[in-house]
């Protein structure tokens, strides 16, 4: 009989989406003359369809598959050049240098932040804010490694800063936040390098959606913040920034200044042991995908993406101007998909799910479903149509 890895005993249920649609569901069943109008804008995937300059190219990269002149087999794990280039143009033009060697494309920041434990050894502490994006919590709990919490409150805007009475190993940070909103400043994320760099540790930081920043002294990337290649690896993706998330395709970039100092005082660099795990269990991103995702970072395909961010952005401004009419307390929305605002009447957030929708036919996300600290809070997703974000919340300023 194999011996299991039975750390996956300590992970919890993701119960989170399939209560709510439990929830959704028996309340349809029980006032159907209501179901047609529940709006949901609790999701966190896209709604727009995807750019014409990715749908041209997924096409043409299609075709170019059935002549053998241009046929593609397996292609570089670390991703095509023409691709790695063309992230590090985007950094640069951010004001970011990469180098394109630095760059791992893959298919999935879910994937990559998961993928990325396999390289830290099990008896690392591991610094991961509450509330959070689950993968982190549940992918270390998996590896059993030992995780200790950072809180997210109202205080400090759900943007924990270092405590240095802390001694960890590795620190998850995620700016624009999921489910927060909230976004690091640039000095907050220098205290972050800072920490990391006293006490030898590593950020793993996860900027999904830094395509949603908008003001501009915020950093969409904790590169922005000198030394942070010595001390950071980043993740990002397409999946909010061009509507991949059924298409995939991510991006990771692993430095090539990090490198720790084993046991036995050899050199090891963090970067090319990605490659090598890369290289040993990925054969790589579909031709076609990075083809399609090339694109994206051309001045044409950045522009479509940005029309279809600031539709969303526009859906997060009609909820954020109801919750400030209201005074409810929030954060998130201008430089993020998501809102997340502190339950009204002290409700807890189940509570406030189901009184939402009862009284408005509402459907979002509990925060406790991202952790302790979330358990009074609640999340809204801008990813709705314009329509319904605006009847929803109508419907919510009736309410309160
Ligand atoms: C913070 C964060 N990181 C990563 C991901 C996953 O991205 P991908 O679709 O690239 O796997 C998500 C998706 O919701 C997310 O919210």
């Amino acid at each position: 009989m194999p011996r299991l890895n039975e750390n996956y005993l300590n992970v919890k249920d993701s119960y989170l989406f399939a209560e709510i649609a439990r929830r959704v569901k028996v309340y349809e069943e029980e006032h159907p003359d209501k179901s047609a109008n529940v709006i949901r804008l609790g999701i966190g995937d896209v709604t727009r369809p995807l750019t014409k300059s990715v749908i041209n190219a997924l096409h043409e990269a299609v075709d170019s598959q059935a002549v053998s002149e241009t046929f593609k087999g397996y292609g570089p794990e670390q991703g095509y050049d023409f691709v790695r280039n063309a992230i590090a143009a985007y950094y640069a033009k951010n004001g970011v240098e990469v180098d394109p060697d630095a760059v791992f494309i893959s298919d999935g920041a879910k994937s990559d932040t998961g993928n990325i434990t396999e390289l830290f050894a099990k008896d690392n502490t591991i610094l991961i804010p509450d509330p959070v994006y689950p993968v982190y919590v549940d992918t270390n709990t998996m590896d059993g490694k030992n995780i200790i919490y950072m809180n997210g409150t109202e205080e400090n805007n759900f943007l924990p800063m270092p405590d240095d009475s802390v001694k960890a190993d590795i620190i998850y940070l995620c700016s624009p936040n999921n489910p927060t909103g909230a976004c690091y400043t640039k000095d907050q994320l220098k205290a972050w390098v800072d920490y990391a760099k006293k006490n030898e540790a590593v950020i793993l930081y996860d900027s999904a959606y830094e395509a949603f920043i908008s003001e501009p002294e915020l950093p969409r990337s904790i590169y922005a913040v000198e030394g942070a290649k010595e001390c950071a690896i980043e993740f990002c993706s397409l999946s909010k920034t061009a509507g991949f998330t059924g298409t995939r395709f991510s991006y990771t970039v692993v430095p090539k200044e990090l490198v720790f100092t084993s046991s036995n005082g050899t050199k090891m660099s963090v970067h090319d042991m990605w490659n090598r795990r890369q290289s040993t269990k990925f054969n790589g991103t579909p031709y076609i995908i990075q083809y399609a995702a090339a694109k994206v970072f051309t001045d044409e395909g950045m522009a479509e993406c940005m029309e279809n961010i600031s539709y969303y952005k526009e859906n997060a401004r009609l909820i954020a101007d109801v919750l400030s009419k209201k005074g409810i307390w929030f954060t998130g929305g201008v430089n993020s998909p998501y809102i997340w605002f502190k339950c009204p009447n002290d409700m807890e957030s189940w509570e406030f799910f189901d009184y939402l929708l009862e009284n408005a036919q509402v459907v979002g996300t509990p925060g406790a479903g991202f952790g302790e600290n979330g358990k009074n809070y609640f999340r809204l997703t801008a990813f709705g149509s314009h329509e319904k974000t605006k009847e929803a919340m109508e419907r919510f300023d009736r309410l309160f």
